[in-house]
Formats: structure tokens, C-alpha cells, sequence
């Protein structure tokens, strides 16, 4: 097996990271990457502006996550756990016991290789892995590059490859950091990386979370989920909006609704629960047992309060899992861009595809029956307020027969 170790203050980290990351997973073919977060790295002081350990660590985790190769990148929080300076050389060593057979292979920047013989203890780090540098920007080539290999491998025997980076985005986190601090810098961040950043204020940021505009808005929505749910929200919003322009509903709270429908799906039962009490929301004993009909009661406070969207947002998301009797336009929009949005997969969805832009009503009774029939085969029960839509809607002469 082969492991490739990523260290370093990642603050903030960025996409800089990210392609490097790629690019040596590809050129080494790593079996597994290990970004690991420095507490207080040995040789520099950390800047002010520095957030705390935790926020690194999860910053981290949400560009491991972006870089969508889940089996392969990992974050370890070794470094920041342990007291004291971080020392490569000890890491390294807790890696080697970890995974005594594997082929360890240390990844850094050239600034980082070309200093690599004034660290603690560099015969140590030397000794249990390999040296992948890479460039920076293409300048940093080869004649930088060969001098320092040769030295190494000749004073401690070192196996060294370099890679330059093709298409590398050159930024250094100082800039990065200094561009944050003015409101500017998001296209060197993976949005969830820049919507944690907003979240939280960090690095100077003063985001009105109450006024995001919709990249804004998108980067928040996609810190607080996993990559692997992004398409499926993106494609709500696209759904939505082409619904909402289709049935002369506002496009614009369509979009912002689909963006941030499913925004606590990944939060758990006990978060969940925490929410409803902050926002007072009550709920049925079904509710209380199934995080599933919880996210969109949750996910419609933290539109209202925390981004500010109006009622028909809150509303629209509130009954996008469970659907209810009297909806409106931008409520039936939400809950089936969500049903037919591009990567829904199912037998049936090209039936619901065209019903939603035929006969929404129609579409609609088909999508809750299919749900109260899906709930039924898995036994599970079903929800009274999709009992209720279907009431509705039968009660109003809707029909889901073929022809009528
Ligand atoms: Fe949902
Ligand atoms: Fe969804």
C-alpha cells in the first residue's frame, strides 16, 4: 500500500491544495492521502489571523471531501491533537506503526524541499518516506529542483521525485488571506471551504449572512453538507427555476429554495432536535423518531433565520419531504424538483418528468402516492400530512390515470 502524507498549516486550505493533491495521488498512484493539519509548525509562527485548531481541522476535511475520491483522501487530526510543536519526523513515525507494511510518501511544496535538511530530525523523515516535491507555478522546475535532490539523496539517501504541477493554481494562503480580509478570493476556494469561511467570520470576513448573493449562498449551503449530495442540490435548483419559469411562479426564490433545501440533511438526530427546540418547532412522535421528515422543518428555520429568506422559502422548504393539503405554487415547485431533478434515477420519473410540465397537480398526486406506496412496501409509516395531500388533491378532481 502506498500513503501519501499532506502537512501544513492548510490556512486557509485552497484549491492550490487540492490539484497538488490530485496531481500526486495520480503520479505516485497512492493508494491513500492523508491531509494532516500542523498545530504550530516548527519552523514559523502561525499568523493572527489564524483560526483556532478546530475550524483548521474542519476547513480540511471540507477540501478532502470536495476532492470527491472518498476511499482514497483522509484528514488526521494527529498533529493537532498532540501537544507541542508539530514534528514531521514524529508523525511520520506514528504513520509507520500505524501502517507498518506500507510505502510512506511525503508531499510539500518546493519552499518546503529545498529548506528539508534544516528540519528536526530530517534522517528520521528521510529514512521512513519518500519526497514528493512539487511546483509551485512552472518556473519552479527543474534546475531548482535537482540540486537539492542530488544533496539528499547523497547525505541521507532519500528516494525524491518532484512533479511540476501543469496547471497549478498559483496562490500562496498569505495572499489568500489578505484578498479574504477584502471580501475577494473565492475562486481559489472550493465553495464549501469559502461557505465555512462566511459562516464563521473567519479571516476578516464580515459576511451579512441575512444578504448573501447566490454563489455566497451556494458556498454556505454546500459547507454544511457532503460533496456527494452537491449535484443533487444543484440540480433542485436548476429544476426548480425552470419550474417556476414554466408555471409563472418567481424563478428567484425558486433558485434560492432549491439551493437550500436540503441544507441540515447531514445534521443528526440529536442536532436536529437541538434546532427544533432553538426554533420551537413542534413536532408529531413520527417526527421525533425520523431524522429523514426533520431536515426540511430545520433546513426552513435556518433559511428563515439565519439567511433571511422570506416566507414562501421557509414554507416551500418546510413541506418539501412530507407535502400537505394546500399548496402553493412555489411549494408544489420545491417538492417536485426535488422528485424529477436531472440525477433522480427511478422507475417512473420520466412519467413524473412530464406530468410536471403538464399538469403539476397531476404530477404531484403521482409523487405522493408513490411515496405513500414506497412507505408502505418498506412498512414504514407514513406521514398525516402526506395522507392529507393526497385528500387535497383527490378532493379536487385530480386523477394520476393515464388519459384523463
Ligand atoms: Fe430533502
Ligand atoms: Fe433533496
Amino acid at each position: 500500500m502506498k500513503i501519501g502524507i499532506y502537512g501544513g498549516t492548510f490556512n486557509p486550505p485552497h484549491l492550490g491544495h487540492m490539484a497538488a493533491a490530485r496531481a500526486a495521488v495520480a503520479a505516485l498512484g497512492l493508494d491513500k492521502l492523508l491531509f494532516i493539519p500542523a498545530a504550530v509548525p516548527p519552523h514559523k509562527e502561525l499568523p493572527q489571523e489564524t483560526p483556532p485548531p478546530e475550524h483548521r481541522l474542519a476547513m480540511v476535511e471540507k477540501m478532502a471531501d470536495a476532492i470527491a475520491m472518498p476511499k482514497v483522501v483522509e484528514t488526521s487530526g494527529i498533529e493537532l491533537e498532540r501537544t507541542g510543536k508539530s514534528y514531521t519526523s514524529e508523525t511520520l513515525e506514528r504513520i509507520h506503526e500505524q501502517y507498518p507494511e506500507a510505502e510512506l510518501w511525503l508531499l510539500m511544496g518546493t519552499d518546503m524541499f529545498l529548506t528539508l535538511h534544516l528540519w528536526h530530525d530530517p534522517e528520521t523523515i528521510l529514512r521512513l518516506a519518500g519526497i514528493c516535491a512539487f511546483g509551485r507555478t512552472q518556473q519552479d522546475g527543474e534546475e531548482l529542483f535537482a540540486p537539492q535532490r542530488e544533496y539528499l539523496a547523497e547525505k541521507f539517501n532519500a528516494r525524491v521525485t518532484t512533479i511540476t504541477l501543469p496547471d497549478l493554481v498559483d496562490i500562496s494562503s498569505t495572499r489568500l488571506r489578505d484578498l479574504l480580509a477584502r471580501g475577494e478570493g473565492r475562486e481559489y476556494l472550493p465553495p464549501a471551504v469559502y461557505g465555512y469561511i462566511l459562516m464563521h467570520n473567519l479571516y476578516g470576513t464580515h459576511a451579512d449572512l441575512k444578504h448573501l448573493d447566490l454563489p455566497e449562498l451556494r458556498a454556505c449551503s454546500y459547507a454544511m453538507m457532503k460533496q456527494k449530495r452537491v449535484p443533487h442540490v444543484i440540480g433542485v435548483e436548476e429544476e426548480a427555476v425552470r419550474l417556476a419559469e414554466f408555471w409563472g411562479a418567481d424563478p428567484m426564490l425558486a433558485r434560492r429554495a432549491g439551493i437550500l433545501h436540503d441544507c441540515t440533511k447531514y445534521l443528526g438526530l440529536e442536532e436536529q432536535l437541538a434546532l427544533c427546540g432553538q426554533y420551537s418547532l413542534e413536532l408529531d412522535p413520527l417526527e421525533q423518531q425520523m431524522v429523514k421528515l426533520l431536515h426540511s422543518k430545520t433546513g426552513a428555520c435556518i433559511a428563515r433565520w439565519v439567511f433571511g429568506e422570506p416566507d414562501e422559502v421557509y414554507e416551500a422548504i418546510y413541506w418539501h419531504t412530507t407535502a400537505k393539503a394546500d399548496m402553493s405554487l412555489l411549494e408544489k415547485i420545491i417538492y417536485m424538483a426535488d422528485y424529477i431533478e436531472p440525477n433522480r434515477d427511478f422507475e417512473g420519473v420520466e412519467r413524473l418528468r412530464e406530468l410536471a410540465y403538464t399538469d403539476l397537480d397531476k404530477a404531484l398526486l403521482l409523487g405522493v402516492e408513490t411515496t405513500i406506496q414506497e412507505m408502505e412496501e418498506r412498512r414504514q409509516p407514513i406521514h398525516q400530512k402526506t395522507i392529507e395531500a393526497r385528500q387535497w388533491l383527490r378532493s379536487h378532481g385530480v386523477t394520476t390515470e393515464e388519459g384523463t
